[in-house]
């Protein structure tokens, strides 16, 4: 390790960064440091996440991820290793990308980030520089000071705004870089490792900095839930929200991004970060009811399809079989956690319906990659199902899946399923009957088909 440090150490711009934790944002975080030049070492505690990178196998599914960190290790600018403490011997920069994931009141829960610090404290070199990209509340950079307890240590807030499935592409070409810190030069070394992005560069305090995160993601949550709540009025009015969405688009101030109607918005960070901003408020005295009728109103979103579907069955789900296409909470990723379109099919299983259902990552990660899948139980055989796919009746494709089905419910928008044989759906399904979640398949050409078709907002 030693050596590979001293390697570049005469290139001003390449520098030695640590990573803590291999995860959605660490593995791409470090990889594209690496590809930057700089000399990253990168800890991840799980053994069998660290065993398939070290093997060359990706632990999550991202575009291009491979090929990124096969680059960084062949340069010999990437190399992994277990132990956090090892990592950060000699870096002149440490990130933080360990989980932050939701407490029991809504607040995040800090004790990954607090462990790390505390981990690494000791054997940080002098005036090193810690990172916060995990998302974090409002006075974590000086709480992460605090665990460490070292004057010459300086904590700078830099916190990610990458999406799972464009990992890659966001990170080697982000939107904006922000850094904060109360040690404005600390903070511009921060940024300056992420020169080559040529992104504009946010310098400010650590709080604003922490504040710059969530307000990023709850203004984003609120706009979906704004988004379906006019495809909810579509149906009322019966206005298109296709059309709708189009022609707000094109003005340059709502622009076209986030404006897809859907089952609700999940994933790993929407929903625990916009929980986490309320909490925020609310310990600070402040009424954000905009956000939590943003949050209501996306909970009622889920509920909404649940009901489209059950209608769609004739009014009851007890009994009937339904086919479910999509798992993740959105396409191109493996991820699961907070899923939407999991959680609708766990509501139709709950209301007594047969749910079969098929998911492109779910068919990998049961026969392929079991032993690096993330919500596998503790302990459980390289073949078990996943913990949070129990009561699902798991598909090997979307055929199979539509196979005596009362009605389909299309809840993840897989490009794979705009393109099926949709004939050859028909002729399997008990009853031709679509459910589109994701508003992903021409109403017209699926009713000239003979099937029943129900959108989100659209006629
Ligand atoms: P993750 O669960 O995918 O990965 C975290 C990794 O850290 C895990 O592999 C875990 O084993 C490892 N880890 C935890 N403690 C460790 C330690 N002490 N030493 C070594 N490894 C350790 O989480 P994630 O999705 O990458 O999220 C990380 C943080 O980034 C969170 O705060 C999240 O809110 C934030 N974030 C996530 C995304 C996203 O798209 N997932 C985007 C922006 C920000
Ligand atoms: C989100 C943010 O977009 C990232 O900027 C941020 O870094 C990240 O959270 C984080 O902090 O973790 P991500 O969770 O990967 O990224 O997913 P998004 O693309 O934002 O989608 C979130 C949810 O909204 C998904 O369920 C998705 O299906 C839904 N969505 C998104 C819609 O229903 N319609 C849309 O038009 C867009």
């Amino acid at each position: 390790m030693t050596q590979r440090r001293n390697k570049r150490a005469n290139d001003p711009a390449s520098s030695a960064v640590a990573v803590i934790g291999a995860g959605y944002v660490g593995l791409p975080t470090a990889a594209t440091l690496a590809h930057f030049g700089h000399r990253v070492v990168l800890a991840e505690r799980d053994a069998p996440r660290l065993a398939a990178l070290r093997s060359g196998v990706m632990p999550i599914v991202e575009a291009g991820l491979n090929e990124l960190v096969a680059e960084g290790v062949e340069a010999g600018n990437l190399h992994f290793t277990a132990s956090a403490t090892e990592a950060v011997l000699g870096a002149e920069f440490v990130f933080l990308c360990v989980p932050t994931p939701q407490g029991d009141d809504g607040s995040a829960d800090l004790s990954y980030v607090e462990a790390a610090a505390k981990e690494i404290g000791p054997h940080l070199g002098h005036r090193a520089i810690v990172v916060n990209k995990s998302t974090v509340p409002v006075g974590s950079a000086t709480l992460v000071e605090q665990v460490i307890g070292r004057p010459d240590i300086r904590v700078v807030s830099n916190p990610e705004f990458l999406r799972e499935g464009s990992a890659v592409r966001d990170s080697l070409h982000p939107d904006r870089l922000v850094v904060g810190a109360d040690d404005a030069e600390a903070a511009a070394l921060v940024g300056n490792l992420f020169a080559s992005t040529g992104a504009p560069l946010i310098v400010t305090d650590a709080t604003t900095s922490e504040t710059i995160k969530y307000a990023s993601n709850a203004f984003l949550a609120t706009k979906l839930s704004y988004v379906n709540a006019v495809a909810g009025l579509c149906e009322e009015v019966g206005a298109d929200v296709r059309d709708v969405m189009l022609g707000m688009g094109y003005d340059k101030r709502i622009g076209f991004e986030f404006l897809r109607p859907g089952p609700g918005w999940g994933g790993s960070c929407l929903p625990k970060d916009t929980r986490a901003l309320l909490h925020i408020a609310e310990a600070a005295g402040y009424d954000f009811s905009l956000l939590a009728g943003a949050i209501a109103s996306n909970e009622q979103q889920l509920a909404r399809v649940v009901a489209k579907v059950e209608a769609a069955c004739g009014g009851a789900l007890e009994g009937a079989t339904v086919a479910v296409w999509g798992l993740t909470f959105k396409a191109n990723t493996d991820d699961r956690r907070d899923s939407p379109s999991l959680q609708v099919a766990h509501r139709l299983a709950a209301l007594g319906a047969t749910v079969r259902a098929f998911d492109p990552t779910v068919a990998v990660a049961v026969d392929v990659a079991m032993d690096v899948a993330m919500d596998v139980d503790a302990g459980a055989g390289a073949d078990a199902v996943p913990s949070d796919l129990a009561g699902l009746s798991l598909c090997a494709d979307p055929f199979e899946a539509a196979t005596g089905a009362r009605v389909l419910a299309v809840l993840t928008e897989w490009d794979e399923f705009r393109w099926l044989d949709l004939s050859r759906v028909l002729s399997v399904m008990a009853v031709p009957s679509i459910v589109d979640a994701r508003n992903l398949l021409d109403p017209a050409a699926v009713r000239r088909m003979g099937f029943a078709y129900t959108g989100i907002g659209r006629r």
